[in-house]
């Protein structure tokens, strides 16, 4: 019985609650809107307060509203006991709630805050809308439609030229094409960037697209875990970059020949295959694609990881405009920034570039495994065939047998038809 009337007064309890009541209870205010009775103070019943708010209501939802209404709280609503002291006391003290917002808004009210610091004393920063927007709208659709336009390209491309073969067929022979540090440095930078891809595109898509899938409780366990994942594999892929670039930026120093590579379509659009050394121009294009936009991406991601720590866009912007170009295309850069817009930058450019890598790294992807008999064993064991490696890297071979062709002589034997060690 006690049971029953503790149940019954808990029903009556969240009836009654004013949390719960309020929708019904707040006439002008669509589903899913409200207005906490305590946020502006301003009751609800009145005709000018109701058209004020269906007119912020509009603004919100990017609707053109009409100029006539005013927005300004110094109109006279009925108020209720809490606030009207506080309202009568600024109609009394004349003052104009409006300007005082635009001027909070531009940042010239001088805002003193118990935090004395730049980022708490900005109280409204209307970039910050333009920040959702691009997020929400550009960005997301065009960041998915291009990453699903690459692939649909390779797929094309994949049943019109198929798989690239080894002309000469596999020789039985191979060539020591890449030591175990190498595959460990690369596959640390493979692994950390498909997780972090993935995470990422989790965070991007997932409160929109995967919500109705899972349910929220699942989707918000799985963000916290995708979150704590991006944010930490984020160190092995800035460490593996570093190695990376240290073991091939040599091979990969531009050459005059790489520009014969280009104008042969690297063999693998066009016949024949030109002549390459270790890295091919096309490779030494994802190298260092790799390594600048790796670089940037790390960069944005680092001041995201520590907020308002790293700003990098005024700076950046002021060394633009310094140069004169903005002007010279009719546009100007932003040189002073509030924090949170520096924040807002840094996002919107990481995920610019994130993209932009996905989608070199899934063309890489492709030619590494299936676009190219024989290219995939360089990574899995290190050795590749004696032939893919004449045919693609002609330049290389030679050089790496004419070196152990002078170390057996050295050694007073033959090589013995011996394949030459790696680098
Ligand atoms: C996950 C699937 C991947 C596969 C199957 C793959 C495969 C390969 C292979 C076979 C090579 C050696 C090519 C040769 O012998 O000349 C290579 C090189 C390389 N990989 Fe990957 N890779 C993958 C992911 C990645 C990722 C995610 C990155 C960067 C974030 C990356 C960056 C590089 C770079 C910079 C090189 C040297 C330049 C080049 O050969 O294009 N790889 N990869």
């Amino acid at each position: 019985m006690r049971w029953l009337a503790a149940v019954l007064a808990l029903i009556a309890l969240v009836a009654v609650h004013p949390a719960v009541a309020q929708d019904a209870a707040q006439p002008g205010l669509e589903s899913g809107a409200s207005l906490s009775p305590g946020a502006g103070g301003l009751g609800t019943s009145s005709a000018p307060a109701d058209a004020a708010l269906q007119k912020i209501l509009a603004r919100q939802r990017g609707e053109a509203t009409d100029p006539n209404v005013s927005t300004s709280t110094t109109a006279t609503p009925t108020v209720d006991g809490n606030s009207a002291g506080v309202i009568a006391g600024q109609i009394a003290d004349g003052v104009n709630n409006r300007e005082t917002y635009r001027a909070i808004r531009l940042g010239t009210e001088d805002v003193k805050t118990s935090a004395p610091n730049p980022v708490s004393r900005v109280l409204i920063q209307t970039g910050g809308m333009d920040w959702l927007n691009w997020r929400e709208g550009p960005i997301r659709t065009y960041g998915g439609y291009f990453l699903l336009g690459v692939i649909a390209l390779l797929a094309v491309f994949f049943l019109i030229r198929g798989r690239i073969r080894i002309a000469a067929g596999k020789s039985g022979r191979t060539i020591l094409r890449f030591t175990f540090i190498e595959r460990f440095a690369h596959w640390l930078l493979a692994g950390s960037f498909v997780l972090l891809a993935l995470t990422g595109l989790f965070l991007l898509f997932g409160r929109n697209y995967l919500i109705d899938v899972m349910g929220h409780d699942a989707y918000s366990a799985g963000a916290v875990a995708t979150k704590w994942v991006h944010d930490n594999v984020s160190w092995a892929f800035m460490v593996a970059l570093v190695l990376v670039f240290f073991f091939w930026v040599w091979h990969n120093i531009p050459s005059p020949r790489d520009w014969q590579w280009f104008k042969m379509g690297g063999g693998i659009v066009g016949k024949g295959h030109p002549h390459s050394e270790k890295f091919n121009a096309g490779q030494k294009v994802i190298f260092w694609g790799t390594i600048l936009l790796g670089f940037s991406v790390s960069l944005s991601g680092l001041s995201l990881l520590f907020p308002f720590e790293l700003p990098l866009f005024a700076k950046t912007f002021s060394i633009i405009e310094s140069t004169g170009l903005p002007g010279l295309f009719g546009f100007s850069l932003p040189v002073e920034l509030a924090p949170q817009e520096e924040m807002q930058f840094a996002q919107i450019w990481h995920l610019i570039v994130a993209f932009l890598m996905m989608a070199m790294i899934l063309a890489h992807i492709y030619i590494g495994s299936i676009g190219m008999e024989g290219a995939f064993d360089a990574m899995g064991d290190g050795k590749v065939d004696y032939n893919w490696a004449k045919e693609h890297h002609d330049l290389w071979v030679a050089r790496r047998e004419k070196k152990a062709a002078a170390k057996a002589a050295k050694r007073g034997g033959a090589g013995g038809g011996a394949v030459a060690p790696a680098e």
